[in-house]
């Protein structure tokens, strides 16, 4: 195990697209997952990207703690989660803003509209399929490192940059975007 250096906004692996993973099952994949849950742990996210590592498969990790929860129905805790290959179908038109922050982009945070239902679709390190219908924060989380998959971080999904604010500034002068928590974590 180890922890490993996380790419930031600029460098060029972030902004390519990542590869599908052959075998989800795979010694090297166990190992790169196993060195980003260490990493994410260390750093504090709330979800990693393997190209945060500098890795450009396709391979995420999450958990969705209860605080950040916003009240909709299908808006579920979760325990640590690996996702190969995962697919997103969004399964509204509905978007709403949520405050997000990003291991990649450090000390900032900027209110993202993002789809409130989703399904998402993938395997886990056993092979087994993932097949989930969430709302709210968790699939604000899925579309957050699923995006990092296609080389998109977070501002390139905001549509008023005036809510983008380092940390400090946001607690000091909190903007009030609607139902959503607002919380520091990253992702
Ligand atoms: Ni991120």
């Amino acid at each position: 195990m180890a922890i490993l250096k996380i790419a930031r906004m600029g460098h060029p692996v972030l902004r390519d697209k990542a590869s599908p993973v052959a075998d989800p099952t795979a010694a090297e994949i166990r190992t790169l997952v196993a060195d980003m849950i260490e990493t994410m742990h260390d750093a504090g996210g709330t979800g990693l990207a393997a190209p945060q590592v500098h890795v450009p498969k396709r391979v995420v990790i999450f958990q969705v703690s209860e605080g950040r929860l916003t009240g909709r129905a299908l808006d579920r805790p979760q325990e640590l989660t690996v996702l190969v290959n995962p697919v997103i179908e969004p399964l509204t038109s509905e978007t709403e803003l949520g405050w997000e922050g990003c291991l990649s982009v450090p000390g900032l945070k900027g209110a993202v509209p993002r789809f409130t239902r989703i399904r998402y679709r993938g395997a886990g390190l056993d092979g087994a399929p993932i097949d989930r219908t969430v709302e709210g924060f968790h699939a604000r989380v899925l579309q957050h490192e699923c995006d990092h998959l296609d080389g998109i971080l977070y501002p390139q999904r905001m549509t008023d940059l005036r809510l983008l604010t380092y940390l400090e500034e946001g607690a000091r002068f909190p903007v009030d975007i609607g139902v959503v928590p607002d919380a520091n974590a990253a992702e």
